[in-house]
């Protein structure tokens, strides 16, 4: 039998049908205009969806080309960057810096806390940088840093581009490159969009184009260089490199349902659907990862109470058809992280906190089984009409 197994793991979540279903369709010729207009559309609701009226980019790859693109086009050897790290997702852009011959600075706070405004500011007295790097949901922790404060830091205190990771916070949770003074936005297809793996999204503001317009040394990446993708992606009937067609038309139906439920009633249901399940957890006496006001909408990080065994605990799960995901770095084995973002609505919600529940009672643990539900239903009542 085909077991049904709901996705709860931070991406790739789960995909509505509607998405799947255009996606078995033949591929168009990559240069039709039939093709060109679907790319068109994704490109103008994905332009809505990071409060954007420049460039965005829909390149095949996964959210880690997005985030290799911006240091690749934005960094020249040599050039200083200030990474800022507050867990695994946040190293890699000071991985891929050290690649690309960045002279970089972490700044890092410890796991589980977000990356205060001051800190930036105080780091950016100190030196002139190129480049700023922030991970808006640190999807390890669970935290979500404070993007548009720390914007407001870096075009205030510096002429540092600012290059924003959104793989885990596009169409979850609020994301405006205009006004923020992100410089260069990336995402990913799979989170909480809704879209299958493999697709790099990227936006950029018109200075950071100017920039790679003008610059001298060549970017170090042919297929990650914006000047060879921006034809294409002002006139999709040009051709530089073949894109991904089927999954652009999986793109383009996912934010047509995100644009048809709006952005920001979208943001609310990832809101209420996280505090329903942060309060679970907390009526279950199981510990967060990230200090609760910079817990994040879309994904929640929790330890393990004592001699829970990782494994057993993700396998027994999922005997309730439900998916969780293991920690990462340093917290491995120490605790799961659930994704509550994308399609997910309360059922989802409270069947994952009832299974959490059976299975920690199953391992062993002393806890009042439906005590985490009814703090969700009495949260989800409180929070929704
Ligand atoms: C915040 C963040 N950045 C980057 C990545 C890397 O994205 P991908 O796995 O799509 O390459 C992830 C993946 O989980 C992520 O959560």
């Amino acid at each position: 039998m085909f077991e049904r197994e709901l996705l709860m793991i931070p991406g790739p979540t789960n995909v509505d049908p509607r998405v799947l279903s255009v996606m078995c369709k033949p591929p168009l010729s990559h240069t039709s205009p039939e093709f060109a207009n679907i790319l068109k559309e994704a490109l103008e609701n994905l332009k809505k969806v990071f409060m954007t009226k420049s460039d965005v980019f829909v390149v095949a790859g996964s959210g880690t080309l997005a985030l290799e693109m911006a240091i690749a086009n934005m960094i020249e050897p040599g050039d200083k960057v200030l990474n800022t790290v507050s867990g695994y997702f946040g190293q890699y852009f000071v991985e891929i810096s050290k690649v690309y011959g960045a002279k970089f600075h972490v700044l890092e706070v410890p796991w589980g806390k977000s990356v205060k405004p001051e800190l930036v500011k105080e780091a950016l007295k100190k030196d002139d940088y190129k480049a700023v790097t922030v991970t808006h949901v640190e999807t390890s922790t669970g935290v979500a840093n404070p993007v548009r404060e720390i914007g407001e830091v870096v075009r205030k205190h510096s002429n540092a581009f600012y290059i924003v990771d959104t793989v885990c916070s596009l169409g979850g949770m609020e994301v405006r490159v205009d006004d923020w003074n992100i410089d260069v936005c990336v995402s990913g297809s799979q989170k909480c969009l809704g879209v299958p793996p493999g697709l790099a999204l990227v936006a950029i503001s018109p200075r950071a184009l100017e920039y790679v317009e003008k610059r001298k040394v060549p970017v170090g990446s042919w297929y990650g260089s914006f000047k060879n993708w921006l034809p294409v992606m002002r006139d999709p009937t040009k051709y530089f490199a073949t894109p991904a067609v089927n999954m652009v038309y999986a793109l383009n139906e996912a934010l047509k349902l995100v644009i048809e439920e709006g952005l920001n009633n979208r943001f609310r249901r990832h809101y209420v659907l996280a505090e329903a399940f942060r309060t679970a957890m907390e009526a279950l006496n199981l510990q967060l990862v990230a200090e609760r006001e910079s817990a994040s909408d879309t994904v929640s990080a929790v330890h393990y109470p004592e001699g829970v065994d990782d494994n057993q605990f993700r396998s027994e799960m999922k005997k309730h058809g439900i998916i969780v995901a293991a920690m990462l770095g340093p917290l491995k084995g120490r605790g799961f992280r659930v994704g509550h973002m994308g399609n997910v609505n309360r059922s989802d919600i409270l069947s994952t906190i009832a299974a959490i529940e059976a299975t920690l009672k199953r391992l062993g643990c002393k806890l009042e089984a439906g005590n985490g539900v009814a703090a969700a239903q009495e949260k989800l009542l409180s929070l929704t009409k």
